[in-house]
């Protein structure tokens, strides 16, 4: 058994491809990504691999939430720049590639990122996707792609001014300078910015935190806060007021538990 097998059995994650799989907690799922000596850029292999977990996660009544995490040196520091192109098509545009961005984008369940280090080109879009990102103050986030004469092609030049504004994104995608966590955090980027080390522990309390809530209630709540994106508010609106005459189980339980001054046992049904 080399370093790196002993290291990652005492751990108790399992390896799988580019990624290890963990259950820090009841109900919580973490995925690292695990090319440390690529700054965990995004081969096809490493997204395939993210986006396989996160299938896995759907249908697994017992994962509540999930955090994404990369190591100290990087969250991911983008698509991988170095995988060749194949079949005369470019990498960015392979089928396998776009699949798994979609896969990762229509994730129902919670998803929370822990950056440290780079997150930059298809690494912050990742983060884009993530539902409450924590960083560590020293992280960096950034959108270097100009740089290669290029453009953020997985989501970034869309979803990144509707989160920090068009003039800071115009500014983040035409010179690729990169922010670090504080800022992101400020600029709304992240949640919450912590000591370095510090945003892996903080995203699996927060991941715990919402792994203890009814599933169901949380799912409705992504989904409802996600409509933001993509529906004119009139009909979000009538959207979330439909939504809300659902009854379920976990509702009823919820108001007991309340009257009867004890705390609620979730179902999920
Ligand atoms: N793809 C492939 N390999 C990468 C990579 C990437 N995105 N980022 C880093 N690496 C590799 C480096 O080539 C290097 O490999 P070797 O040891 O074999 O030379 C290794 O990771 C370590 O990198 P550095 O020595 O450069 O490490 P550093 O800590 O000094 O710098 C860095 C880290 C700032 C992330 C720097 O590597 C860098 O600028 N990387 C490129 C970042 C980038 O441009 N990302 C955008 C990608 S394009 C994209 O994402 C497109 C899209 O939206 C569609």
């Amino acid at each position: 058994m080399d370093t790196h097998t002993a290291d990652t059995a005492a751990s108790g994650e399992a390896a799988m491809g580019d990624i290890l799989q963990s259950t820090p907690c009841e109900g919580v799922l973490l995925i690292r990504m695990n090319r440390p000596a690529a700054r965990n850029a995004l081969s096809i292999r490493l997204l395939g691999g993210i986006a396989g977990a996160l299938r896995a996660a759907q249908s697994d009544p017992g994962v509540r939430a999930v955090v994404l995490a990369g190591d100290d040196k990087a969250f991911s520091a983008g698509a991988d720049i170095k995988e060749m192109p194949d079949n005369g098509i470019p990498m960015w545009g392979q089928k396998e590639r776009l699949l798994a961005w979609k896969t990762i984008e229509r994730f129902p369940k919670p998803l929370l990122a822990a950056v440290e280090g780079y997150a930059l080109g298809g690494g912050c879009e990742l983060t884009l996707l993530c539902d409450i990102v924590i960083a560590g103050e020293a992280a960096r986030f950034g959108q270097p792609e100009v740089r290669i004469g290029a453009f953020p092609g997985d989501g970034g030049t869309q979803r990144l001014p509707r989160v920090i504004g068009k003039s800071r994104a115009m500014w983040m995608i035409m010179t690729g300078n990169f922010i670090d966590g504080r800022k992101a955090c400020e600029w709304g980027l992240a949640t919450e910015a912590v000591a370095p080390g510090q945003a892996l522990p903080r995203a699996c309390e927060i991941a715990r935190e919402i792994a203890g809530m009814s599933p169901i209630a949380i799912e409705m709540i992504k989904q409802e806060v996600l409509m933001t994106d993509s529906k004119p508010l009139d009909e979000s609106l009538s959207l979330e007021r439909k939504l809300l005459l659902w009854q379920t189980e976990d509702h009823d339980e919820g108001i007991a538990a309340f009257m009867e001054k004890r705390k609620p046992v979730f179902k999920g049904r």
